[in-house]
Parts: structure tokens; C-alpha cells; sequence
């Protein structure tokens, strides 16, 4: 086979097969074909796409390309969740203990955040002496005594995905749907989960901006699992202002602990009793939480009575947390400085728009803008105000949390323009768009 045949191939508007996309998969991660002949086919494949068979066999081959982990000795069912990622989204944080509550055991990899925030391992570490880096054997025993891990991947999952990640990132290719698909469900395969709840974010703080885009995604990413022997649900949600109180790593670590207790703010509350009951309803297959209803009732006042933060405290305690900065929020890292952003005009709140806070917060040192970039834990902003509530001017609409002067007047320069004011009442913003089930296909 020659690299310069498949590219011609998909140029031409041509379907690959499957022993020709394994045979770039595998020879790349092996660095035997060049990045610009790698470049020249992603390409191809940005402006010609891919079809069913083609994105369900470039994903199992990058899925193949490393270790494909068997969680078989944790549970007979391993269930697991991702979002497509967005602001103020520590949905994993409070999801993860909220399902480990039923004794459905979880042993999740999760990514750092590059863009507007940190990732779930970067929240994660606000807290003094939280190891995410876990060789197999300890990843395997925490979830087997503590029945929950959360943890960062494994360099050795889904190499393919990495380096093809790296040449997409700096040649145009990113924002190709059969790319993005494949690149996310590979990782997820990898990763040995039988059923997968995905938790695609729309909106102008998301990577897919319309509806229309976010469910063709989470089409996609359904149809690649179900092809691939899982048991796939897609929701789509909303990401056009901030999921709960808290952007920023420590900030969202202490809502999380709050929402844990009970004592949460309502979006995020309801959002992740809607992934958990999700989640409980794959795993149940089909001999419990049977009704999706009850399930989410059962979910709802579990988390309301505090019932899962146990489980919370146990995983840091296992990755060697400190549980004082748990169970006493204020230890957790705080910032030098608090800025109270207030409204400038009386009325209603038309937006609040999700991308320029995710940028403020970057402008904080929150999130990275490379891969070498330092975190600053404490920084962040909390949001007082969502899409259709009512405000006088001069009340108070964020909290934004600084460590100098500079990277604060910064901040307040992304703000601006970040909320947009009504006279008339303005409708609130729904938390869901629509539900993918794979079972349909
Ligand atoms: N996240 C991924 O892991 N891969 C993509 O291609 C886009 C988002």
C-alpha cells in the first residue's frame, strides 16, 4: 500500500477501506509516514468527510493503536460519561460520586483543559495532594476499594489520537466532524467503558456553536459507539452562559463539594441528576432503573440529601487529598483579590455569554493558552445572575477572584461585553436541547 494512493483516493472524494485507514493509523503512530503526507489526507478528509464504515474504523483503529483497558476485574458493566467541555462544567465532579452512591463502581480518565479553563484533572488538583497520575495497578486498586477513581490518561491510550491531534491543531483540521468524532470516541473505547453517556454542549462557550452542529456531533459519536458494541445516550445542552455559580478550578471544586451536600446552585443540580440518571439507566441494563423517571427522582434526592458526598471525600482520600480543604471549602486555594462586577442598566438579562467569561478566566490564569502553561487554581469568576433573571443596576452580577492587578484589568476587558441587558422579560435558557438515544439506530 503507498500513502500517496489514499490520499489521491480521498481527495477524489473516494471512501477509504478498512485496511487502508489502519494502514495510516498504524504506520503514523510508528512515524513511518511523514507529517505532510498525514496533513494532505486530513485534509482530504476535512473538505470530502467520511462515512459510517469509514469514521467507525478510523476511531477503532486510533482506539487500537494503544492499550485498550479491560476493566473487567473493577465491573461487569463499566459505565462512563464525557462532555464536550465548556464553562463551568464540573458536571465529572459531582456525577462520578453521585453514581458510585448506587454502588455502580467508576474508573474514569479524564484530560487536562486547553482553551478557556481547566479540565476535570486540573480542578482536581486545587487540592493539596490529589495524585492523578496513577500507574495501572494503583488505578485498578483505588477503584476496587474505594468502588471510584479519577484519574489522568494513560499516555498509552489511543496514541494515534495524540499525535494526530498535535498535526490537526497546526494544519487546519481540527473542526472536521468525522475528525472530532473519532478522536473523542477512540479515547473512550480505550478506555474499556461498555455504556457511555456523552454530554455534548451547544452554545457560544462550545466547541459546536448551533444545534444543529452539536447534534450531528452526537450523532456521529453515537453511531461510532453503537457500531462498536456500546450502549450510547447523547444529551444536548446548553453551553450559551456558565453551568452553575463557579469558573475556575478551585471555585468549582468548592461548588462541587456545595452541590455534594445538597446545597448547589439549581442549573447545576439539575444538569448532572440528568447525566447520572443516564448513566444509571445504561447500567442498570434493562433489570434496574428500568424507568428513566424514577431514576431521576431516586438521583435527585440522593443528591439533595448529601448522600454522595462520602463517596467524594473517599476518592480524594484514596488519591492522597487533603480532606481538611474538603471539609473546610475556605482552605481551598483563594485568590488576593475580589472585584464585584455590577449591572449597568435596570432590567432583564438577555445573555451572559459563556465565551467571554471562559476568556476573562483565561486572562486570569485559570486555563491554559499552551500546553506548558501554569495553572493558577484560585482564580475565577462566580456569575450571580443567569439569562432571564431581573436586575437593578449596580447589583452585583460576577465575583471576579484575581491575583494581581494586570491579568483583573485584563479580565474586565473580556467582561464588556459579556452581558447583554432587556427591558421587556426575556425567557430563561433551557439546560437541554434534545436526547440521542443509541438504542434508536
Ligand atoms: N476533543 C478531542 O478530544 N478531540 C477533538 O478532536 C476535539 C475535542
Amino acid at each position: 500500500m503507498r500513502m500517496i494512493d489514499l490520499i489521491e483516493k480521498k481527495r477524489d472524494g473516494l471512501a477509504l477501506s478498512k485496511s487502508e485507514i489502519r494502514y495510516f493509523i498504524n504506520n503514523y503512530t510508528a512515524g513511518e509516514i511523514p507529517d505532510y503526507q498525514a496533513s494532505a489526507l486530513l485534509m482530504a478528509i476535512y473538505f470530502n468527510g467520511m462515512n459510517r464504515a469509514e469514521t467507525v474504523n478510523l476511531t477503532l483503529a486510533m482506539a487500537e493503536s494503544g492499550d485498550m483497558l479491560d476493566l473487567s476485574d473493577i465491573t461487569e458493566y463499566a459505565i462512563d460519561k464525557h462532555s464536550s467541555g465548556g464553562v463551568g462544567d464540573k458536571t465529572t465532579l459531582i456525577v462520578l460520586p453521585l453514581v458510585a452512591s448506587f454502588n455502580v463502581p467508576i474508573a474514569k480518565m479524564s484530560g487536562r483543559g486547553l482553551g478557556f479553563g481547566g479540565g476535570t484533572l486540573d480542578k482536581l488538583e486545587s487540592i493539596s495532594g490529589y495524585d492523578v497520575n496513577l500507574s495501572e495497578d494503583a488505578f485498578r486498586r483505588i477503584a476496587r476499594e474505594s468502588g471510584m477513581v479519577l484519574a489522568g490518561q494513560s499516555k498509552s491510550l489511543a496514541p494515534a489520537d495524540g499525535k494526530l491531534y498535535v498535526l490537526r491543531d497546526v494544519t487546519g483540521t481540527v473542526a472536521s466532524l468525522p475528525l472530532i468524532a473519532g478522536s473523542i470516541m477512540s479515547k473512550k473505547l480505550a478506555a474499556g467503558a461498555k455504556g457511555i453517556v456523552l454530554d455534548v454542549k451547544l452554545g457560544c462557550g462550545a466547541f459546536m456553536k448551533t444545534l444543529e452542529e452539536a447534534r450531528a456531533l452526537a450523532k456521529t459519536m453515537a453511531r461510532i459507539g453503537v457500531d462498536a458494541g456500546r450502549d450510547m445516550v447523547a444529551l444536548l445542552s446548553d453551553m450559551n452562559q456558565p453551568l452553575g455559580v463557579a469558573v475556575g478550578n478551585a471555585l468549582e471544586v468548592a461548588e462541587a463539594v456545595r452541590s455534594l451536600r445538597g446545597e448547589g446552585p439549581a442549573d447545576i443540580h439539575a444538569h448532572c441528576v440528568e447525566v447520572a440518571a443516564h448513566m444509571l439507566h445504561l447500567a442498570g441494563q434493562g433489570a434496574r432503573w428500568t424507568d428513566l423517571a424514577a431514576t431521576r427522582a431516586e438521583v435527585d434526592a440522593r443528591l439533595r440529601c448529601g448522600g454522595a458526598f462520602e463517596h467524594f471525600r473517599r476518592m480524594v482520600a484514596a488519591h492522597g487529598g487533603d480532606l481538611a480543604q474538603i471539609d473546610d471549602l475556605s482552605r481551598l486555594p483563594q485568590a488576593n483579590l475580589r472585584y464585584t462586577y455590577a449591572a449597568r442598566e435596570n432590567g432583564h438579562i438577555a445573555a451572559l455569554l459563556a465565551e467571554k467569561v471562559g476568556w476573562a478566566t483565561l486572562a486570569l490564569g485559570a486555563g491554559r493558552a499552551t500546553k506548558e502553561d501554569e495553572i493558577d487554581h484560585a482564580v475565577g469568576i462566580e456569575v450571580h445572575a443567569k439569562v432571564g433573571d431581573s436586575i437593578a443596576a449596580g447589583d452585583a452580577l460576577m465575583t471576579v477572584h484575581a491575583n494581581d492587578e494586570t491579568s483583573l484589568q485584563a479580565a474586565l476587558d473580556e467582561l464588556r461585553d459579556a452581558v447583554h441587558y432587556s427591558p421587556a422579560p426575556v425567557e430563561k435558557l433551557p439546560l437541554f436541547y434534545g436526547v440521542i438515544d443509541g438504542r434508536d439506530f
